[in-house]
């Protein structure tokens, strides 16, 4: 009897110890912070870099981040460029200039988990994404990236991507300067040879990114990657995501292995890393989206926007 039951505390003990503490947390003792997403328009990397097309220029160049002056100005900067001709030459009539998204991040001992709340609101259909009418993506660096540190989204946005200003025939997509032989005003063509990407890579050069593609009372479709020359779609993706729509209102939960392996960022206590959010709404593709200035996290303690504790 007594062995009957000592044999079941062991399977108990080893029953716990194999659970991997990896349950959702539970999200309503999780503090939200709320940021806003604005509509860029066509301003790139280069046009940022630029004195004469963006006073900014020669201060972000000396090492200031773009929230180091644009922090708490998205709505006003959002609801400037979704109309402004001068920089956006297709503006899609009715779309609102940004969204808001609230956020929480939290970790357990196998997983970090980061969770959007948003409401696109009224979006006129873009028609440009007949399957999707909403996605949600976050594009993170572990201080492998300097610019994405200081840029975030915008160290991927070039001036010769697809549907910007200097797009050739060829459609390009996200990539780092670092990536390209030369970059001018109008973007980088060259990419650097194969040797050169790979050792950048090895040492961490590259941005990661977790999309989920989203439709009322279906389960979202994940992509992820990493972004270096170009967005290098995973075969088979390593982030996860949950997602639940009410009255307009999407909650997104990704998550993922703290430490899931090859060409991915390592998530562990005591490093900063800096995030930057963006949402397709209304049909939308490639440029016309909301994106977050950058946002930094930490896990369990630290000064960050967001602190990914364990629950
Ligand atoms: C030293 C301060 C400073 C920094 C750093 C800076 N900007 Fe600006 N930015 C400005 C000023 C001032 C303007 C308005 C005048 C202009 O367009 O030149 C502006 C304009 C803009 C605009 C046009 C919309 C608007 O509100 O006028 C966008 C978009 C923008 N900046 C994005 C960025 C991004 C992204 C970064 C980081 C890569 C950045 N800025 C860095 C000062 C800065």
């Amino acid at each position: 009897m007594s062995k009957i039951i000592l044999s079941g505390v062991v399977a108990l003990i080893a029953a716990s110890f194999a659970q991997p503490a990896s349950a959702a947390p539970d999200w309503s003792k999780v503090p939200a912070k709320t940021i806003t997403l604005l509509y860029p328009a066509q301003m790139s990397w280069e046009t940022l870099l630029t004195q004469t097309e963006h006073s900014g220029a020669s201060k972000f160049r000396e090492g200031k981040g773009c929230r180091g002056c644009h922090e708490g100005e998205e709505q006003s900067s959002g609801k400037l460029l979704v109309g402004d001709k001068s920089i956006e030459p297709t503006p899609i009539k009715g779309k609102p200039g940004f969204i808001t998204m609230n956020v929480k991040t939290a970790h357990d001992a196998e997983r970090i988990y980061v969770q959007v709340a948003f409401n696109p609101g009224e979006q006129p259909d873009a028609g440009m994404d007949k399957d999707f009418a909403t996605k949600v993506a976050v594009m993170f660096d572990d201080g492998g990236v300097a610019e994405a540190g200081r840029a975030g989204c915008w160290s991927t946005c070039h001036d010769n991507a697809a549907a910007m200003p200097s797009a050739g025939t060829k459609e390009t997509q996200k990539y780092l300067a670092r990536s390209r032989v030369a970059v001018t005003r109008k973007g980088g063509e060259e990419i650097k040879p194969a040797s050169e990407l790979d050792k950048m890579r090895a040492e961490g050069g590259f941005l990661e990114y977790w999309q989920a593609r989203l439709k009322p009372g279906a389960p979202p479709v994940v992509v992820d990657g990493t972004i270096l020359e170009k967005r290098s779609e995973r075969a088979q993706p390593m982030a996860a995501a949950e997602a639940s729509e009410a009255g307009g209102l999407w909650t997104v939960t990704f998550s993922r292995k703290l430490a899931a392996g090859a060409l991915s960022k390592d998530f562990a206590a005591g490093k900063t890393y800096t995030l930057g959010f963006s949402v397709h709404a209304g049909h939308t593709d490639h440029r016309f989206h909301y994106v977050s200035l950058e946002k930094t996290l930490v896990l369990d303690a630290g000064k960050a926007d967001f602190v990914a504790a364990q629950p």
